[in-house]
Parts: structure tokens; C-alpha cells; sequence
């Protein structure tokens, strides 16, 4: 379709081809939307081969762990029958899990169910090898769906619904972080004892949130033996900038170089991010009343303010909660020292490098500077220790730790994709961070600092202000 008639789709239809190539709320399920992680996409299908291995997905919020669960689940799964997917709780417990995963795995239709456990000539179940005991056959007997009351009685089920699921049956395990600690030995017995069976075909990975894996699961278990564990990092800009490049595509509409660059550098490698500016400026395009941009199909600036604006109002309640309660009761400078803490590309940086960037952001936009005190002309800056002073404050409980430090030095957001948070707020506010990548420098065009406040803080600073 052509960008003319793409462009007067009635809403619902626009939006339905925007769902097509982005997905902000969801994960990705198939491979071609999936940028940027062929290498962990192999290394997961080749762990899987062997048999009883199953894999460990883990990494910060919203680097994309689901969607490398669900895609490589949709690949491995046979075709017959489609991927088991269930999410951790924080109230629950491994057995609910296994009775969630009963409830997609068997027939909802209780003649169907009964068919499970018919007898045949011989009068054994069915062609499996797996089988069940008596009380739970009578449960299915009677069309419902067997409650596991032990890990034994879930392997039972687990190995007896499996074998009848499909030819290579993969579940996905999700959120596991919110499984409650006391949970984890019912997951390291379940897991040791599904891999003594035999030739059971099935294959789980799990996702959870976690830097490391020991972070994540109860020190003394060895179930992490029987995983493959993958940690995922932020995703690079390149593939940042083809989730853009190909929503374009899709649409028959060119964006500069400099805004898809620009728009993979707020993201700060979190997809999330990548998907929600562009559908926002996507929407800014279709919502445009004048049409002149139509005939060289290519975004006008206005577009990309107005979807930036519009992409921090959309953006996750947790994140925009979280950010507004820390700058909400501390001084003004404190969203400039979010921005600070969220400018370059490292995730973690010292209290000079913040400062640097404070001095640098604030001498681009005057208006972010302290207010002037009684009886002064001009408006200041902090000091270092001032600066340190604020940032202290930050970390605290009571302004939701959004920031800590390490105890050596270093400061960083405690929930990383807070920092593509606040790059967006900064870039809806028309302030400019640095993305400071080892990489992209050679590629990219470099952003320039007018420093109109340089003379200005010299003087703040000769002044012991
Ligand atoms: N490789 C990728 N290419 C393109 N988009 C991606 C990729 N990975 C994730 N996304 C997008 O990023 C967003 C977050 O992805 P996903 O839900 O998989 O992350 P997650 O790590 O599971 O998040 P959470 O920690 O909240 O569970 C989604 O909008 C998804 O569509
Ligand atoms: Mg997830």
C-alpha cells in the first residue's frame, strides 16, 4: 500500500498496520520482528538440543527477555500444537504454576477431557507411556482438570498432559522473580525430578528480572545445573535503529537519519522505548491535518516533538509514578540531576562525570539552572558538594531510591529503563544528552553544546558559589 491511502485508513485500520511492525505493550513472537538477537536466538535453539537442559532468560526490566522466550518458543515448538506460556506471582506457588500450565496444556471441553484417559483394547491409557494415578484419571474422568497436590503428583501430570500435548512441547515460565524465595525448592525438586524421566520431550524456559542468576534464585539450589542461562544485555543501537527503519518501511514514509538515531539514543538500548516514540510519531503524522509532507514522505520536526510529548505521557505508569515522586518534593535541580545521572551511555557513572554533564546541560539551558537568589540578577548552579548534597537525597527511601550507589563511588538508576525515562523527558523537554557510545561516535552526527553559560559558571565557581 502506498503512503497516500496508508495515511487515510480510517483509525482503527492505521493503528491495526501499526501493530504489525511495533509493539510497545507486547512482546515480540516471531523471529522477523525480533531485532538484534540472532546470536542469542541460536545459542538458545542449541541448548535446548540436549535432552533435560532447559534455559534461564535473565536481565534488567524491559530489555526484551519475553520476547526472546516467546520467539524462540514459537520456533521450537512443534507444529502441532502451540507454546505453553505462564506467569510467576508474587502470592504463588510452583503448584498453581503447574495447575495454570494443566489448564492451557488439556482440552477445555470436558468430552474431549474424558478422552484422555479412555481405555483402549488392552485396556491401557491411551498410546503414551506416560500415565497417571488412580485419583487423578477419576478427577478427568469426571472433565476437570486435576489439581497437583505434591511435586510428584505435578511430574505425574506434567510428563502424562505433555506426552499428549504435542511432538516438542516448550513452556515458557515468565516473571519468575516474583515467585515468592520459599518457592524455590518446589522449583529445584520439580526440575531435578523431571529430569530423571526418560525421553520426556518437553522444554521450559524460564524469564525473570535479575542481573545475575544467584540474584535470582535461593543460594543453596543447584537447579541452575539443568539451564542454559542467557543474560541479556540492552539492545545496540544499530538494532535500535532498524525497529525504526522498518516501521518506516511499512508505512512507505522516510524519517532523517538524525531523528532515527536520535530516537534509538533516548531509548537507551530499551525497546519499549524505540516502539513507543515511533508510534506516537507515527500518530503525530496521521493526525496532521496538512498533508504537504505526503508527496516526499518524509517526518517533519513537528511530528517528532509532538510524538516525543506525547510518548513520556504514554510511558509506563510504574516509571512516570516513580520519576515524578522523586523530583516532586526534592529541590528544582533535581530532574537535571536525573538527566545528568541518565546522559552518556554507561549505566553507571561517578558523581564528577554527573556533574560534568550538570555543568553541560545546564550551560545549554539557562532555564534549568537554580532560580536567581534575592537580590541577584542571575541564576545559579550548584556547587559540586551542593550536587553531591541533592544526589544523596536521591538515593533515599523516601524519594524512592531512584538512584544508588555502590558503595565505591559509582551512581546509577536502580530500575535501569528509568534512564530511558528520563533521556525521554529530557527530550520532550528540548534538552539534549550525549549518548558518549565507543561505537556510535564514528557513525553518528555529533551533537554540539553551545556552553553559552560558560562564562557565567566560571564566574559561579571563581566565586566559591
Ligand atoms: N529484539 C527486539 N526487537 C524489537 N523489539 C523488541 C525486542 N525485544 C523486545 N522488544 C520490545 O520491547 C518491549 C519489551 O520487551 P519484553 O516484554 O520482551 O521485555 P522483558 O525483558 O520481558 O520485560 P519485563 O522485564 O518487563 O518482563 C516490547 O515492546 C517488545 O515488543
Ligand atoms: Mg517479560
Amino acid at each position: 500500500m502506498k503512503r497516500e491511502q496508508i495515511f487515510k485508513l480510517a483509525i482503527e485500520d492505521f493503528g491495526d498496520l501499526l501493530n504489525t511492525v511495533l509493539s510497545p505493550a507486547n512482546a515480540i513472537k516471531v523471529p522477523e520482528l525480533l531485532q538484534g538477537r540472532d546470536k542469542q536466538l541460536l545459542e538458545l535453539r542449541q541448548a535446548l538440543t540436549a535432552r533435560g537442559r532447559h534455559v534461564f532468560i535473565h536481565g534488567f526490566r524491559g530489555v526484551g527477555k519475553t520476547s526472546l522466550g516467546y520467539t524462540a518458543a514459537n520456533i521450537i515448538q512443534s507444529s502441532d500444537n502451540k507454546p505453553l506460556y505462564v506467569q510467576c506471582a508474587p502470592d504463588g506457588t510452583l503448584l498453581q504454576l503447574i495447575h495454570d500450565v494443566l489448564k492451557q496444556a488439556m482440552p477445555n471441553n470436558p468430552l474431549e477431557l474424558k478422552k484422555m484417559v479412555e481405555r483402549n483394547g488392552s485396556g491401557s491409557l491411551g498410546i503414551g507411556k506416560f500415565t497417571i494415578s488412580a485419583g487423578m484419571r477419576q478427577t478427568i474422568e469426571q472433565g476437570k482438570i486435576p489439581k497437583p497436590e505434591s511435586i510428584n503428583d505435578a511430574v505425574e501430570l506434567i510428563c502424562f498432559v505433555m506426552e499428549r500435548h504435542s511432538k516438542r512441547p516448550v513452556l515458557i515460565i515468565d516473571e519468575f522473580d516474583y515467585l515468592p524465595h520459599a518457592e524455590h525448592i518446589n522449583v529445584d525438586l520439580f526440575i531435578k525430578k523431571l529430569a530423571e524421566v526418560d525421553n520426556l520431550p518437553l522444554k521450559v524456559i524460564i524469564c525473570g528480572v535479575g542481573e545475575t542468576l544467584e540474584s535470582l534464585f535461593s543460594a543453596h539450589l543447584s537447579t541452575y545445573r539443568y539451564f542454559h542461562t542467557i543474560k541479556l544485555d540492552r539492545l545496540e543501537l544499530d538494532n535500535c535503529y532498524a525497529i525504526i527503519q522498518k516501521a518506516a518501511e511499512a508505512l512507505d514514509v522516510a524519517l532523517d537519519e538524525t531523528t532515527m538515531w536520535r530516537i534509538s539514543r533516548i531509548s537507551d538500548g530499551f525497546p519499549h522505548f524505540v516502539h513507543l516514540i515511533c508510534e506516537k510519531v507515527f500518530w503525530a503524522m496521521y493526525n496532521d491535518p496538512a498533508k504537504e509532507w505526503i508527496d516526499v514522505g518524509q517526518i517533519k520536526l513537528s511530528h517528532y516533538r509532538q510524538g516525543a510529548l506525547a510518548a513520556v505521557a504514554a510511558a509506563n505508569e510504574e516509571l512516570r509514578k516513580g520519576y515524578e515522586a522523586a523530583v516532586r518534593s526534592t529541590s528544582p535541580s533535581a530532574e537535571v540531576i536525573l538527566y545528568s545521572a541518565a546522559d552518556g551511555h554507561e549505566l553507571q557513572r561517578t558523581p564528577l562525570d554527573m556533574y560534568n554533564s550538570y555543568l553541560r546541560i545546564v550551560s545549554d539551558n539557562l532555564n534549568l539552572a537554580e532560580p536567581a537568589k534575592k537580590g541577584e540578577p542571575k541564576p545559579t548552579v550548584l556547587s559540586e558538594a551542593q550536587f553531591r548534597g541533592r544526589m544523596y537525597y536521591l538515593c533515599r527511601e523516601n524519594f524512592g531510591k531512584i538512584l544508588r550507589t555502590n558503595g565505591k563511588g559509582w551512581y546509577e538508576f536502580s530500575e535501569k529503563m528509568m534512564r530511558g525515562y528520563a533521556r525521554l523527558k529530557a527530550e520532550a523537554r528540548g534538552v539534549e544528552l550525549f549518548p558518549d557510545h565507543p561505537l556510535e561516535k564514528k557513525k553518528m552526527p555529533t551533537v554540539q553544546t553551545s556552553h553559552r553559560l560558560v562564562e557565567f559558571l566560571v564566574h559561579n565557581q571563581e566565586s566559591g558559589k
